[in-house]
């Protein structure tokens, strides 16, 4: 692979420098600048693949200058301010930016997102679908978990990570108790391996879908998505994913209904995302706010963002067609309303798929599932459903 090639702009020389001296020959440097008319320059002449440019240079300010200059082209850009606030990760979205990393900054995190950045999501192993919705409840987990157990059941290599990292229960929609989770894997410093993110897994008791499962306690969710972080530079969730799609088919992510960096992170890196709505105005009204943020900033279209509607045949005096309206957007899927498939599913601890596989909501969960994820890329030898790739319960 063709190392990526970026154009730095940062407010000192010696930034420059200990940045080129940190990052070696694993990315192509075409120019560095420490303004942001110099910057545009260089942009404009070496059209690299990413820019990397401080929020503030000794001649302005980064929304001023995109603004006044439009400099970018088909350069990507990645954002770097000093101590990164969540409003600042919002700014970075609303400026069009595909990341925004702290400085001083971390080696393994700008490489990572050099590389993320530069190929794009085409060019790894294993594909990501991540499930989001503006609006809590609206049936996220319930999707992810039964999309990941339909996979599973047709003999794919599929994991499950869960970023609603203040709240999350995926866990426990499969029956799995975490003994371990994504904050034992964040305590550690330095690079993180395939085998190491598994090693913090938890095997779904019946398919063997290994789950990577949210903190025990909400007081953990900042050291893998905010200021507890070990090593701050870090985009943990960034890394994470990268390594599950070396060793999976689909990585199913779970998420909380906010815009933070991890829920960023894990719509940035995803083959698909599946927006979740449902047939009530306060519902729909969130998802036409997160769509003018997913469409118009982040530059998603229907081929890969896909919005769901659930509970699609609640009365409620809207047809799906007013409500794809409503929304300026298709709607992709509709999952039946089945009160009953869907508490028993995840008070039993195993997903609609799984349990009556002959209800409505079950076949249209599948069929979801396996349009969504395509073709197996390869069937799995039997023996080994149990325990894929040594993921340990
Ligand atoms: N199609 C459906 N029909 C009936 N009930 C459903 C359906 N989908 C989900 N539910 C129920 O709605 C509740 C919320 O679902 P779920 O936990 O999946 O939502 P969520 O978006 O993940 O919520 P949160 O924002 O709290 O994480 C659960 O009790 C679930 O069983
Ligand atoms: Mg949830």
């Amino acid at each position: 692979m063709n190392e990526p090639t970026v154009v730095f702009a940062l407010p000192r020389r010696q930034d420059l420098d200990t940045l080129r001296a940190m990052l070696g020959t694993e990315v192509k440097v075409l120019g560095e600048a420490t303004a942001y008319r110099e910057a545009a320059a260089l942009i404009g002449r070496h059209q690299p693949d990413v820019a990397v440019v401080a929020t503030e240079l000794a001649d302005g300010d980064i929304a001023s200058w995109l603004e006044q200059e439009a400099p970018l082209g088909k350069t990507k850009l990645v954002l770097m301010a000093p101590d990164p606030q969540p409003e600042d990760y919002r700014t970075a979205l609303r400026l069009g930016a595909v990341d925004l990393l702290s400085w001083p900054a971390n080696p393994g995190t700008v490489l990572e997102c050099l590389r993320r950045v530069s190929r794009g999501p085409g060019e790894r192993q294993g594909r990501i679908i991540t499930v989001f919705a503006t609006k809590g409840g609206v049936g996220k987990t319930t999707i992810a978990a039964n999309v990941a157990a339909e996979l599973a059941s047709r003999r794919q290599r599929v994991c499950v990570v869960d970023l609603d990292l203040e709240f999350g229960s995926l866990a426990a929609f499969f029956g799995a108790i975490p003994e371990q989770t994504v904050s034992d894997l964040v305590r550690r410093r330095g690079a993180f391996s395939l085998p190491l993110v598994q090693e913090a897994m938890v095997t779904d008791p019946i398919l063997g879908v290994p789950i990577l499962a949210s903190p025990l306690t909400p007081d953990l969710a900042p050291t893998v998505d905010g200021d507890g972080k070990k090593e701050a530079g870090r985009n943990y969730v960034a890394e994470v994913l990268r390594l599950l799609c070396l060793g999976y088919d689909t990585v199913v992510v779970d998420t909380a209904s906010r815009f933070s960096e991890a829920t960023v992170t894990a719509l940035e890196m995803a083959n698909t995302v599946l927006l979740v709505t449902a047939p009530d105005v306060p519902a729909l009204q969130s998802t036409a706010k997160g769509l003018t943020v997913l469409v118009d900033k982040l530059g998603f279209q229907p081929d890969r963002l896909k919005l769901v509607l659930n509970r699609a045949n609640a009365a409620i005096g809207l047809t799906p067609d007013d409500m794809a309206k409503f929304l300026d957007y298709p709607i992709s899927y509709r999952l039946p309303s089945d009160g009953d498939a869907a508490v028993r599913a995840c008070n039993t601890g195993m997903p609609i798929v799984r349990r009556r596989r002959s209800g409505p909501l079950a076949r249209a969960l599948a069929a979801m599932a396996q349009e969504v994820a395509g073709p197996p890329p390869r069937l799995l030898p039997r023996r080994s459903v149990l325990h894929p790739l040594g993921a340990r319960r």
